[in-house]
């Protein structure tokens, strides 16, 4: 039963906070962000505001957005560079969860001078993250990884596309702008994709295994936002629908410090062999993944069912759901196939994620996830 609960950070919530920013750090005396996005956003409109509403409380931030969208070790390299040349003094992750992953594998390198694997935390690597890291900020523009609330990074290698994880405490943010209007213009297959994303974290929260009972009341309620909100968001945006699921992605994420589940060992591995955007992959794998659950957590998943006031099962609602916002339901129709089935379950069993559910998860149930997952 012993556990440990850490819950985060200053989270400034609501439309317009974004304005607090600037004087967020003019109060402490930053003058020079280095301000991490990615290549799309810096050519929004928003970005060229949030820039010069700092200029004018004297605080000139420098743009780095030249990332990949899997970044690489590379990226992060590039940007310490351009954080030392142009003298930073702090650093603010905006956007979705790669512009994040740079800003924060940034913010660990710049007083850490090993090659940046040498901390990843798999192979120990974390005792040395020992030194200060620099102020750090973040403001999503997406509602899904609720990576703004996140003490970890994903970074790829350049030459092998491996991915390697860094995580320690000290990279959490010490304060996150959650303005939901930043979001208004996000496309709805962007909006449907990423929903689904929050919408598994919260799910797999909620079920996966051990006693932690402040996540999963975050994660119910997170389920509930969304089962309110992500159809509306996708299809008639309105500033609540929108507000509701930065706040249910956030929630998600702040919950998943329980644990994820097998889902997302199946969504990485498609993530992987198949380039499918994350939060897609989610979806196409929830309801396989919630059959297969219902032998270890069926009381739990029926509290979820309660808590939204559905009167079907989950795993059609959240087929159901996908559906209704735009998304394919079977991998057949994104050319995946039988052929695929081998390799697809060996990524998935490798992935640690599958680690926290409460039955274990043997390759061969992986194989027959990903076949149930085909029509
Ligand atoms: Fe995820």
């Amino acid at each position: 039963m012993n556990t440990t609960f850490s819950y985060p950070t200053m989270v400034r919530f609501g439309n317009g906070v974004i304005q607090e920013l600037g004087p967020h750090l003019k109060e402490r005396g930053y003058a020079k962000p280095l301000l991490v996005t990615d290549p799309a956003l810096a050519k929004q409109d928003f970005l060229n505001k949030i820039y010069d509403d700092l200029k004018i409380l004297n605080i000139n931030a420098h743009i780095f957005h030249d990332i990949h969208k899997n970044p690489v070790k590379s990226d992060v390299i590039i940007g310490e560079a351009a954080y030392k040349k142009y003298s930073c003094d702090c650093i603010i992750g905006l956007g979705g969860g790669a512009s994040m992953d740079v800003a924060r594998a940034i913010a660990l390198k710049i007083n850490h001078p090993r090659d940046l694997f040498d901390y990843v935390e798999l192979t120990g690597g974390d005792k040395f993250i020992t030194e200060a890291i620099p102020y750090f900020v973040t403001v999503p523009t997406t509602s899904g990884t609720g990576s703004e609330v996140g003490r970890s990074t994903v970074i790829s290698d350049d030459d092998t596309h491996q991915k390697k994880i860094l995580f320690h405490p000290t990279l959490l943010a010490k304060a996150v702008f959650a303005d939901p209007e930043l979001t208004m213009e996000l496309p709805p297959h962007v909006t449907a994709a990423t929903g689904m994303d929050a919408l598994t974290h919260n799910i797999e929260a909620y079920l996966a295994k051990g006693f932690h009972p402040l996540s999963d009341g975050i994660a119910l309620e997170g389920i509930r936002l969304i089962h309110e909100s992500l159809h509306t968001a996708v299809n008639k945006p309105t500033p609540e629908a929108r507000a509701n699921m930065m706040a249910a992605a956030l929630m998600g994420a702040v919950a998943f410090q329980k644990g994820l589940g097998l889902i997302h060992s199946m969504a990485h591995a498609l993530s992987t062999h198949k380039d499918l955007h994350h939060g897609l992959a989610n979806a196409l794998m929830m309801p396989a993944g919630l059959n297969f659950n219902e032998k270890s957590v069926a009381q739990k998943i029926r509290r979820i069912e309660k808590h939204i006031g559905i009167n079907k099962p989950l795993a059609i609602y959240t087929r159901e759901l996908t559906q209704s916002i735009g998304l394919p339901t079977n991998l057949s129709s994104l050319g995946i196939s039988e052929a695929d089935i081998d390799r697809l379950a060996k990524l998935a069993h490798e992935d640690g994620c599958h680690q926290c559910n409460e039955v274990t998860v043997t390759e061969n149930d992986f194989k027959q996830l990903f076949k149930e997952a085909l029509y």
